[in-house]
């Protein structure tokens, strides 16, 4: 998006003199947070987003759907009723495009190729959203994977100079950022799903915290409570990424916009650097100062993702029930949550800076995910901050969700997983017994289990 030069340069006054008071508030504390992990800790406590819409009976997690419809789905580029379909797709272009209006104009703003001069970069992964999130509509999956790098000393996790994100590309090639030899914890993180994620972004923080406390001791999950850097301070259970590592779809999305393709906005002010040496705005390597972007363009990605609908499910075969029942009964659904049900319309959420609206509240959905982070002893060393606090969270992942899974033939976050029996048999720690009794169905079970897998 091209922003206001004007304006991003009173915003950047603001974020420098905002970054001095907050350099002086840290002095003299014993730990010392850097600027990202200070704002990623939330200042107060999770609030009420109201009450739990889940239950557990026995193992079996289950939904409160009263007076709840189900979700729209579907791979089909259409809105799920948050905005409006707005004008053909194919008639809009850089220059009529108004961000925000409709479905089509927002997914334009995501598909958008950016450049240096729209402040792409320095470093970077790629120009554009859809890049890395398009299969099989604009929004999904893909094959692409971002690398993550740093060591452990102790128990304490150290980031690669300048964050654990290696980016892959820059607008100048002495900056490229290397993976240091003194860095060998090392990962891929395969890019995810975002279509159906409004809904997601819908579900009360109290319906996560019952399933995690339904869940049995040795396979219960982790809530974290994170920031919502566009709300009033308060937590919200994480639940977006590998790490679960945001709650809100605008806070990911301006994350994404600078982590990926070097945009800085508002809500993350501060330019990547290359290896931990400062490229941004002065540096003769970045063109434009900061915030590079007024916002407009985080706004417009969290609203195309909120209006998209859930992934739609393949034909449903008298195999695939059995194989969804068998999957249930082995204790899969215990972390692959089948269905969970949105907050009501006129709910507040992300820290009072969003009202559930009627298009995704009180629906239910299908994303066989808690959403919760497990150790499923695939934990990719990294954790969600890399601070004493979090130090649990290097093992641990999030419940990948499996809707829309027979669009993906790369699995788990490393995408290092060929096919869906090499991903089940790659769990093991909290998810060791429920894949013995999978092991334990006999061959045609199994058999229809894949079957129920290939529908999703
Ligand atoms: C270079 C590839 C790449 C680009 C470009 C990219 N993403 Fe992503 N996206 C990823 C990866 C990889 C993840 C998972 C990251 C993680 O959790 O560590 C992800 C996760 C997400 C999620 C969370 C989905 C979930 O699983 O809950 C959202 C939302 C998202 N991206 C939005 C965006 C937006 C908006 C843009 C454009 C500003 C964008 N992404 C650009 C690779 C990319
Ligand atoms: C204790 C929680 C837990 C249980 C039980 C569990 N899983 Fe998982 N599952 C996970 C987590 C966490 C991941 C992501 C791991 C990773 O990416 O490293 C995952 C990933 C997967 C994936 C890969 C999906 C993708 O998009 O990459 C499949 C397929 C899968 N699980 C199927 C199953 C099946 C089938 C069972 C039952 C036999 C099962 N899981 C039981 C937590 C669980």
């Amino acid at each position: 998006m091209k922003s206001s030069i004007v304006l991003s340069a009173s915003l950047a006054t603001i974020a420098v003199v905002v970054g001095a008071v907050l350099t002086i508030s840290l002095k003299g504390q014993s730990s010392v947070k850097d600027p990202r992990q200070e704002r990623f800790t939330p200042r107060k406590d999770i609030v009420d987003e109201g009450p739990a819409r889940f239950v557990f009976m026995g193992n079996t997690p289950v939904a409160d759907t009263s007076n709840a419809t189900e979700a729209p789905t579907g791979f089909d580029d259409l809105t799920n009723g948050f905005a409006d379909q707005g004008p053909a797709f194919d008639t809009i272009n850089e220059d009529n495009v108004v961000p925000l209006r409709s479905f089509n104009d927002s997914r334009f703003v995501f598909e958008e190729v950016e450049t240096k001069e729209d402040g792409l970069g320095p470093t970077y992964n790629a120009q554009s959203c859809r890049e890395c999130h398009q299969n099989v509509v604009t929004g999904g999956a893909s094959q692409v994977a971002e690398h993550r790098t740093g060591h452990t000393f102790g128990s304490e996790f150290f980031e690669a100079p300048g964050g654990s994100l290696i980016q892959s590309r820059a607008t100048y090639p002495d900056i490229v950022e290397h993976v240091n030899k003194e860095d060998p914890v090392r990962t891929f993180r395969i890019s995810t799903n975002t279509l159906g994620e409004g809904f997601v972004e819908c579900i009360a923080n109290s319906t996560l915290i019952a399933i995690r406390d339904g869940q049995p001791d040795t396979m219960r999950g982790t809530a974290l409570k994170v920031a919502v850097l566009e709300g009033d301070g308060s937590a919200r259970i994480g639940r977006f990424g590998w790490k679960s590592q945001h709650g809100s779809l605008l806070s990911f999305a301006s994350d994404a916009y600078l982590n990926e393709m070097g945009i800085t906005s508002p809500l993350f002010p501060d330019e990547n650097t290359s290896s931990g040496v400062f490229v941004g705005f002065g540096s003769g390597y970045d063109p434009l100062p900061e915030p590079e972007d007024d916002g407009t363009g985080p706004s417009a990605f969290a609203n195309f993702i909120r209006s998209t609908k859930a992934p739609a499910r393949g034909p449903i075969t008298a195999d695939v029930i059995v194989g969804e029942q068998l999957f249930t009964q082995v204790g899969c659904a215990i972390c692959h949550v089948a269905s969970i049900t949105t907050a009501r319309p006129g709910r507040i959420i992300n820290g009072g800076a969003f009202v559930v609206p009627q298009a995704l509240g009180n629906k239910v959905i299908h994303p066989y995910s808690d959403f919760l982070l497990h150790n499923v002893g695939t934990g990719d060393g990294i954790p969600f901050m890399p601070t004493a606090e979090f130090a649990n969270t290097a093992k641990q992942i999030r419940t990948a969700p499996l809707w829309g899974l027979r669009t993906r033939n790369r699995l788990m976050h490393d995408g290092l997983s060929f096919t869906k029996e090499e991903a089940i048999q790659r769990h093991l720690g909290q998810a060791k017994d429920v894949k013995q009794a999978f092991n334990a169905l006999t061959q045609a079970e199994r058999a229809q289990v894949m079957a129920f897998l290939d529908s999703l």
